[in-house]
């Protein structure tokens, strides 16, 4: 199976890919490090995409931003992954409220870019949200 993970270098994404990589399946990464916009550089996630690289047999990584539609677009057009776990997002409550804006680009407009280049490119996708404690299941 080809699995799309969102967020991959970041707690959940993360997890998802050594999951999913442990069961053998092809995995890419998406994650633009952008936790350490949001946090600073406690927050900087390239320790973990180093992990995961030596941790993992099949996992590949892109440094892709979602909020780009047409990169994202290109991503799921030309890979047509059977599995895509979004995990990707600005994940702090209290931060939405300091930068909403940039929440918003990342945490909704992220994800309709995401869902929208499914829809259009790989309808038989099945897609699993982890975003604000919710999980979501689209088929
Ligand atoms: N951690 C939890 O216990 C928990 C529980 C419930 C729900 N969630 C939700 O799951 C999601 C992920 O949470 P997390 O704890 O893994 O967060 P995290 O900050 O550890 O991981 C998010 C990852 O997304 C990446 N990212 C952010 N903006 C991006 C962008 N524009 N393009 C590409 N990558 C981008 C970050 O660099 C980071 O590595 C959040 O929506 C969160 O609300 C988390």
């Amino acid at each position: 199976m080809k699995v799309l993970v969102t967020g991959s270098s970041g707690l959940v994404g993360s997890e998802a890919v050594e999951h999913f990589d442990r069961q053998g399946h092809e995995v890419l990464g998406v994650d633009n490090n952008m936790r350490r916009v949001f946090f600073g550089p406690a927050g900087d996630t390239l320790w973990n995409l180093e992990r995961l690289k030596g941790a993992t047999k099949r996992f590949t990584h892109a440094d892709v931003d979602i909020r780009d539609r047409a990169a994202i677009e290109e991503l799921i057009r030309t890979r047509r992954f059977d599995l895509i776990v979004h995990c990707a997002a600005q994940p702090s409550h209290d931060k939405a409220r300091d930068i909403p804006l940039l929440d918003f680009e990342v945490n909704a407009l992220g994800t309709v870019n995401l869902l929208e280049a499914t829809r259009q490119h790989s309808p038989e996708a099945v897609v699993s949200q982890h975003q604000q404690g919710l999980w979501r299941r689209t088929e």
